[in-house]
């Protein structure tokens, strides 16, 4: 699903990702760790093409989106699906419409039954069929995750990028969003990147899971590997973590 051959990134003088090639299979949940300012959400923004790098090849689903103009690149980007750590739900608008605004944007001839129909599937599969016709203000903090995740995924993106889905959020709903992000790898065989530094989270969803230190790719394993390593800097990254979850 995503193939990163040679990516280079840097802002002036600071080299924020040097040389990194990287690859995620179809249905594959991969967890990117790393300590802040490690260029986790730079990633990101490069597979999405937000951000061009100096360097490299990025296929997504087999298309180079590095060599893509606009209009193909906006093609690519329907399949797929970006929750921002910030993402915010359209104050204005209640959950209904919050769902079915991507869901026009990108299917313009869609009847307004069909745009019903897959909203109200969509919410069901975040367990919020009963929010409907709530506004963002009346939803608890986990709710409106949960919604701003069925709003990315509406449109069945093959491909999930997720930044810190779980930051700020309490335990048991940390838990709750990552075994539905979990549920939708296992439905649909979505494939899924995951920046988190939350061992719960990814102990939850990770098939595998990369270290970014120094603008490489430092470690890679499964979170067993990675947790029990002896290397001194992970054994200190993850009490850290543990510490604090
Ligand atoms: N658009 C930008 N312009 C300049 N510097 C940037 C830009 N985006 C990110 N950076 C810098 O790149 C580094 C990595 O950022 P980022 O990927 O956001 O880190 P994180 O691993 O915490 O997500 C940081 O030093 C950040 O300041
Ligand atoms: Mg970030």
């Amino acid at each position: 699903m995503i193939e990163i051959e040679n990516l280079s990134k840097s802002f002036g003088q600071l080299v924020v990702l040097d040389n990194i090639s990287l690859y995620v299979s179809e249905g594959e949940n991969l967890v990117v760790f790393g300590r802040s300012g490690q260029g986790k959400s730079v990633l990101l923004k490069c597979i999405i093409g937000l951000l061009s790098p100096d360097n490299g090849n990025i296929l997504v689903d087999g298309k180079n989106i590095v060599a893509l103009n606009l209009k193909e690149l906006n093609e690519v980007r329907k399949n797929i699906g970006f929750l921002f750590q910030s993402a915010a739900l359209y104050d204005s608008m209640t959950v209904r419409e919050n769902l079915a605004f991507p869901l026009k944007r990108n299917f313009p001839n869609l009847t307004d039954k069909e745009i019903n129909d897959k909203v109200e599937y969509t919410l069901e599969l975040v367990s919020l069929e009963y929010a409907i016709d709530k506004m963002p203000s009346e939803l608890s903090g986990g709710m409106k995750k949960r919604v701003g995740l069925a709003r990315s995924i509406i449109t069945d993106p093959k491909l999930m990028l997720y930044d810190e889905p779980t930051t700020g959020l309490d335990p048991i709903t940390t838990k709750e969003i990552s075994e539905l992000i979990l549920n939708l790898q296992k439905k649909f065989n979505m494939t899924s990147v995951i920046v988190t530094h939350d061992l719960i989270c990814a102990e939850i969803i990770a098939d595998r899971a990369i270290f970014l230190k120094d603008a490489k790719i430092a470690y890679e394993g499964t979170i067993e590997e990675l947790t029990k390593s002896n290397v001194p800097f992970l054994k200190n990254f993850f009490s850290h973590e543990l510490i604090k979850a």
